[in-house]
C-alpha cells in the first residue's frame, strides 16, 4: 500500500477586503456584535462579478496553480481533481471539469464534491482511498467558494451573511514511498441528514415542487428559497458536539492521543466554536491554528486556506502530526488525521 503524502499546497483569496464596518454601512449591525459572537473581523468578496477571473472555478485555479509550484509538478502530472465547492460556476457541470480545462491537465477524471463545510474532508478521504489503493498518483484536492454571490445583505439575513466569505485553497495529494515521511493515518466521515434544513439553500432545487416551467415564471421565487437559511444556536451546539466526537475518533483509529497532536486546523466555522473546542480536548494555544477573523467562514475553502497559511508561517513541520476537523450543513462532519 502506498502513503498518501500532502507534497504541495496553497492558497487565494480576492483582494477586496470587507470590514464588519463596511457590513454595517449595508445592514443593520456592528464590529461588536460580530467580533463578540463569531470573531470575525474582515473577509474578503469578489470585487467583479463580471470578470471572469472572478469565479470559483479561477479562484480555485490560482490556488491549485501555487500548490503544483509547491509540489514541483505540472498540470500535465495529476491524474485526478477533487473539487469541494456550494457555490459553484454553474448549477451543472460541476467545477471540476472546468477547473480540468483552465489548468490544462489532460482529460483526466474530475469529481465534484457537494459537503459543504466537511466538503473539504471527504474529498481528501476520497484522495486518499485512491492513493492508497495505488489508483492514482497525483491527485489535486481542492475548496474553492464565492459565497458574496448568494448572501442577504439586508437586516433579514444579517445573521448570515456577516459570517461567509470567499477564497480557495488547494492541495497536492501524491503517493509516496514506504520509507519516506508523510501519510494520512486516519480519516472519518458522519451525515445525519435529518437536519438538512437547519442550514439549507433551497434554490435551485426540485423539492420545492413547482411547476416545469419555474425558471421562466416570474416572482415564484422568494428570499427565503434563494438565500441561506441557518438556525444558528442548533448549528452551534450541534458542531460543538460533534467536533470532539469526530477528532477523538480520528485519533484512536490511529494509535493516537489529543498529546500527540502538534497542530489542530478546525473548519473557520466561528471562533467561538473553535475555542470551544479548543478548551474541551485541552490544546494549548499553539497547537490550533485559526484565521476566521481574517476571512470569515469560506465552507470547503477555509480549511485548505487555514492549512496552506499555517504551512506557509512554517506552523507546521515535516513529521508534525496534524488533524483537520469540519461540521456543517448536511449535518456533515469528519476528520482528516495526518503526518506532514
Ligand atoms: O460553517 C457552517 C456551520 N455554521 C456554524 O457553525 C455557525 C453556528 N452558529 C453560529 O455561529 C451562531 O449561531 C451565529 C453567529 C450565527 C449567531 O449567533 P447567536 O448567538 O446564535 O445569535 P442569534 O441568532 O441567537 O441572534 C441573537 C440576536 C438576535 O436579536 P434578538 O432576537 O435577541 O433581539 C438577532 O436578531 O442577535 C441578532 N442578530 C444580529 N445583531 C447584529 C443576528 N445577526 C446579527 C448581526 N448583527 N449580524
Amino acid at each position: 500500500m502506498y502513503k498518501s503524502k500532502i507534497r504541495g499546497f496553497g492558497h487565494f483569496v480576492p483582494e477586496n477586503i470587507v470590514t464588519n464596518e463596511d457590513l454595517s454601512m449595508k445592514m443593520n449591525t456592528n464590529d461588536e456584535w460580530i467580533t463578540e459572537r463569531t470573531g470575525i473581523k474582515e473577509r474578503r468578496h469578489r470585487k467583479d462579478r463580471n470578470n471572469a477571473e472572478e469565479t470559483t472555478t479561477t479562484y480555485a485555479r490560482k490556488a491549485s496553480e501555487i500548490a503544483l509550484s509547491k509540489a514541483g509538478l505540472s498540470a500535465k502530472d495529476l491524474d485526478y481533481i477533487i473539487f469541494a465547492t456550494l457555490s459553484p460556476d454553474y448549477f451543472f457541470p460541476g467545477c471540476g471539469v472546468l477547473l480540468q480545462e483552465q489548468l490544462g491537465c489532460d482529460t483526466i477524471g474530475a469529481l465534484d464534491i457537494r459537503n459543504q463545510c466537511s466538503g473539504f474532508i471527504y474529498a481528501m478521504s476520497v484522495a486518499n482511498a485512491f492513493i492508497k489503493s495505488g489508483t492514482y498518483k497525483n491527485i489535486l484536492v481542492v475548496g474553492a467558494e464565492i459565497h458574496s454571490f448568494g448572501l442577504d445583505f439586508s437586516d433579514e439575513g444579517r445573521g448570515v451573511s456577516v459570517i461567509f466569505g470567499d477564497g480557495a485553497g488547494a492541495v497536492i495529494l501524491s503517493a509516496s514511498n514506504p520509507d519516506e515521511a508523510g501519510d494520512i493515518l486516519s480519516v472519518n466521515m458522519h451525515s445525519e441528514g435529518k437536519y438538512a434544513e437547519e442550514l439549507v439553500v433551497k434554490f435551485p432545487g426540485t423539492k420545492l415542487g413547482w411547476s416545469d416551467r419555474l425558471l421562466l415564471e416570474p416572482n415564484i421565487i422568494n428570499n427565503q428559497d434563494i438565500y441561506p437559511y441557518m438556525n444558528g444556536n442548533f448549528v452551534f451546539k450541534h458542531a460543538v458536539t460533534r467536533f470532539p466526537e469526530t477528532m477523538l475518533e480520528a485519533l484512536e483509529s490511529a494509535g493516537k492521543t489529543v498529546e500527540d497532536l502538534d497542530m489542530f486546523i478546525p473548519h473557520q466555522a466561528n471562533l467561538r466554536i473553535a475555542q470551544f473546542v479548543q478548551q474541551k480536548m485541552g490544546l494549548p494555544d499553539e497547537k490550533i491554528f485559526n484565521n476566521i477573523q481574517k476571512y470569515g467562514n469560506t465552507t470547503a475553502a477555509s480549511i485548505p486556506i487555514a492549512l496552506s497559511e499555517a504551512l506557509e508561517q512554517q506552523k507546521i513541520k515535516r513529521g508534525d502530526l496534524v488533524l483537520l476537523s469540519a461540521f456543517g450543513s448536511g449535518f456533515t462532519w469528519g476528520s482528516v488525521l495526518f503526518e506532514y
